[in-house]
């Protein structure tokens, strides 16, 4: 299955980033264990944006082509409407995750333009976030 996963604004700069928090695996870091895990039950396309409108065109695209998208939007889960109508419109599979538990953060972080339109939403496993979305794309 065609699986592309999509990641938000500030996620360039995992390792480096509050490592206490997100922990100190860098992007491609965590690309390299999606690939190993996923090996031959997934075509992976894996990209990272800082630009709202990149995630939006990267969901359209994803729906078109029908694959499933594993989607860490960053900070733009907790401001977008338009990558909530992104999902809505280009009818994408998504699954929204978080490195972070983002509901034992700041109350900022709880809400999520996201989910409701998100088939389901896996938060607080580090890079294992990413593997469990995987799973539960592949297994569906
Ligand atoms: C995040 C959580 C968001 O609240 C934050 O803005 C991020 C990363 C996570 O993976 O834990 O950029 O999506």
């Amino acid at each position: 299955r065609d699986i592309h996963v999509l990641n938000g604004p500030n996620l360039n700069l995992l390792g480096i980033r509050e490592p206490g928090i997100y922990g100190a695996l860098t992007l491609a870091d965590i690309e390299r264990r999606l690939r190993d895990r996923a090996g031959a039950r997934a075509a992976l396309t894996f990209r990272q944006s800082n630009h709202e409108g990149d995630l939006v065109t990267w969901v359209h695209e994803a729906g078109a082509a029908g694959a499933g998208v594993i989607l860490n939007a960053g900070a733009y889960t907790h401001t977008s409407v338009a990558l909530r109508d992104a999902i809505s419109g280009a009818k994408a599979e998504v699954i929204e995750v978080h490195l972070s538990n983002v509901h034992a953060r700041e109350s900022f972080r709880h809400h999520s333009y996201i989910a409701p339109v998100a088939r389901g939403v896996i938060a607080g496993f580090g890079p294992l976030s990413y593997d469990l979305a995987l799973e539960a794309l592949l297994a569906a």
